[in-house]
């Protein structure tokens, strides 16, 4: 079976957005300290390059969790494979995300960083897909919402393979 990749945003496009959210980050959290957290391994590439547009102080930190269920759906069940390094306690902590998708890893995420007693708890993510949403999750930052298609890309897996594109793509097969 071959398989294709159909752009769907453009580097340039990708870039200019990010751009635009890290100006618009910056302006929210003015005079404020951000601390990053990147959900991998999906949210790294997106993370670096937000990072890099954000004005304020950042500190960063990466938490790796995964969900029991198939590759193409998530169960819901979100197992933490690597926690946070440092507590969250009293930060301003932004979350960094590829793609919300069912919503059920990000609410489950979500839910448990509230638990540590964040000053500010506010999620950010590159793509959302709001026609596939089981669970209500309230993002704050979206990059772009898109169809309900399998994107890889910018972070993106499809089996592992394809984050290194430095442009967002629609896979097909045949
Ligand atoms: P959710 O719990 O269904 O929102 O799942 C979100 C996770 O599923 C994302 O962090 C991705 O790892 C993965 N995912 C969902 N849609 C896609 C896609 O189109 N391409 C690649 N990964 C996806
Ligand atoms: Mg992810």
């Amino acid at each position: 079976m071959a398989e294709h990749v159909r752009v769907l945003k453009s580097e340039e496009e990708v870039d200019r957005r990010i751009k635009e959210m890290g100006e618009q980050i910056s302006r929210d959290y003015a005079g404020k300290q951000i601390h990053l957290i990147c959900v991998l391994k999906g949210g790294s590439f997106f993370m670096c390059e937000l990072a890099k547009r954000i004005t304020t102080d950042v500190s960063l930190d990466f938490m790796s969790v995964s969900s029991y269920g198939s590759d193409t759906k998530s169960s819901g069940v979100v197992k933490i494979v690597k926690d946070l390094d440092e507590s969250i306690q009293g930060k301003d902590v932004l979350v960094v995300e590829d793609i919300i998708d069912s919503g059920r890893t990000l609410s489950y995420l979500m839910e448990m960083l509230r638990d540590r007693k964040p000053a500010s708890l506010k999620l950010c993510t590159l793509l959302d897909k709001p026609d596939r949403r089981v669970v209500n999750v309230d993002v704050d930052y979206t990059g772009f919402q898109i169809p309900d298609e399998f994107v890889v890309g910018y972070g993106l897996d499809y089996d592992q393979r394809y984050r290194n594109l430095p442009y967002i793509g629609v896979i097909s097969f045949d």
